[in-house]
C-alpha cells in the first residue's frame, strides 16, 4: 500500500505517519509537506528511513499529480491551522486550505485515488455555553473565522467532486486535538511552554470558552477506521466527549507542573472568539465501532507536558518569534 500524507511534517500529520508505520510496517508513506513555519522535519525523525518526505506545496499541480499518480491512498492534513494568524492575514489560508484541496481533488480525480480529508468541527460555528446540543452531520456550516471558512470551503469542494465526478472520498471533522509535536503557537503548548520559560499563562479574555478535548492517538486512530469501514461520500464527526473551559485547562497545567493554579495573567480577547465546540460522534461509535482510548484528560495533560519537558530541542527555537508574534497582538 503506497500511502501520500499531506501536511505529514504537522503536529497531527506527523503523530499519523508514526502509528501507521507501527501499525503496517510493510505499507510505504510518502509525505508531502511545504515545510511552513508549522511544519518539522524533526517531527518525523522517530520514522526514519520508512518514511519519504518530498518538501513541496500541495498547490503545485504538477508536483501533487506525480505523487498522487503513485499513491493508493491519500490522506490530506495539509492546512494553515491557526485561528489567530488567519485574523491577522488569511491570504495563505485561502491559498492552501482552498487552492491546495481543489488541486489534491483534481488529481485523484484523474487518477481514481481513495482520499480523505481531514478537517474540523469550527466549520459549525460555535455553541452557546449554556446550550446543551452539539455539533452532528446535519448541522448547518457556520463558519466563524478565515481558517474556519477556508476549512469549510475545501469540505464543500471534496462533496462536490464526490457527487458530480466521483471521487472516492471521506471527510472528517474532529474536535481540538492535544498531543505531542504541536506548534507552540497553540492554546496548550503554549502555556506548557511558557512555564518552562518562566513566563505566566496567557488566558484570553475570562477564559470561560469551551474547547471539546481529543487526543491525538483517538483521533487519528478514527481516521484509519474511517479509511478502512467508512462509506464514500460520508463525513464523520470525530470527538472524545473531552469538554473543558480553557480557564480550567490553564490551572490543571500549573497544578499539574507544581505551580500556583491562579499564577497565570488574563490577555486582550481574539476578536471572533468562538464560544464553545462540542462534538456528537455517535455515528462514528455505532456505524465504525470507533472508541476513545485516552479518556483520562489529565493523564493526557501530564505526558503531553512531559514531552514538552523532555524535548526542549523541539521547540524552543521557535519560542522567541511565536511569543513576539503574540506581543504584537496583546495577547
Ligand atoms: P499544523 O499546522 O500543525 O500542520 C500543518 C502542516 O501542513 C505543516 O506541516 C505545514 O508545513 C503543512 N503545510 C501548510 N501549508 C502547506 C502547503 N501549501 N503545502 C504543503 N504542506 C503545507 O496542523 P495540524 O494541527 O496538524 O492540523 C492538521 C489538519 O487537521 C488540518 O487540516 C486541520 O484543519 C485539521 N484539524 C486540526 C485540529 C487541531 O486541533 N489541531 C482539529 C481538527 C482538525
Ligand atoms: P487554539 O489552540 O488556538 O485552538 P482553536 O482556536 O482552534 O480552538 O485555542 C484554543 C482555545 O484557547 C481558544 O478558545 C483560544 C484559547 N487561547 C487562550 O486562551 N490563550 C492562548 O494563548 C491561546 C493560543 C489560545
Amino acid at each position: 500500500m503506497q500511502i501520500l500524507v499531506t501536511g505529514g511534517a504537522g503536529f497531527i500529520g506527523s503523530n499519523f505517519v508514526h502509528s501507521t508505520v507501527r501499525r503496517y510496517p510493510d505499507a510505504s508513506v510518502t509525505v508531502l509537506d511545504a515545510l511552513t513555519y508549522a511544519g518539522s522535519r524533526s517531527s518525523l525523525s522517530m520514522a526514519g528511513s520508512l518514511v519519504d518526505l518530498v518538501e513541496g506545496d500541495i498547490a503545485d499541480a504538477g508536483l501533487v499529480n506525480r505523487l498522487v499518480c503513485d499513491s493508493d491512498v491519500v490522506v490530506h492534513f495539509a492546512a494553515e491551522t491557526h485561528n489567530d494568524n488567519s485574523l491577522a492575514d488569511p491570504s495563505p489560508f485561502l491559498r492552501t486550505n482552498i487552492i491546495g484541496t481543489y488541486t489534491l481533488l483534481q488529481a485523484v480525480r484523474e487518477h481514481g485515488t481513495r482520499y480523505h480529508h481531514v478537517s474540523t468541527d469550527e466549520v459549525y460555528g460555535d455553541l452557546d455555553l449554556d446550550d446543551p446540543s452539539k455539533f452532528s452531520e446535519h448541522t448547518p456550516y457556520n463558519p466563524s473565522s478565515p481558517y474556519s471558512a477556508t476549512k469549510a470551503a475545501s469540505d464543500m469542494l471534496v462533496r462536490a467532486w464526490v457527487r458530480s465526478f466521483g471521487v472516492r472520498a471521506t471527510l472528517s471533522n474532529c474536535s481540538n486535538n492535544y498531543g505531542p509535536y504541536q506548534h507552540i503557537e497553540k492554546f496548550i503548548p503554549r502555556q506548557i511552554t511558557n512555564i518552562l520559560t518562566g513566563t505566566r499563562p496567557k488566558l484570553y479574555g475570562a477564559g470561560k470558552n469551551v474547547r471539546d478535548w481529543i487526543h491525538v492517538e483517538d483521533h487519528n486512530a478514527a481516521v484509519w477506521r474511517i479509511l478502512e469501514s467508512g462509506e464514500i461520500g460520508r463525513t464523520y464527526l470525530i470527538g472524545a466527549n473531552g469538554e473543558l473551559d480553557n480557564l480550567s485547562v490553564v490551572r490543571m497545567i500549573l497544578e499539574l507542573m507544581d505551580k500556583d493554579p491562579d499564577d497565570f495573567d488574563h490577555v486582550t480577547d481574539r476578536p471572533g472568539h468562538d464560544l464553545r465546540y462540542a462534538i456528537d460522534s455517535s455515528t462514528l461509535r455505532n456505524e465504525l465501532g470507533w472508541r476513545p482510548r485516552y479518556n483520562d484528560f489529565r493523564a493526557g495533560l501530564q505526558a503531553t507536558i512531559d514531552w514538552y519537558r523532555e524535548n526542549p530541542t523541539w521547540w524552543e527555537n521557535d519560542k522567541d518569534a511565536v511569543e513576539s508574534r503574540y506581543q504584537t497582538q496583546g495577547a
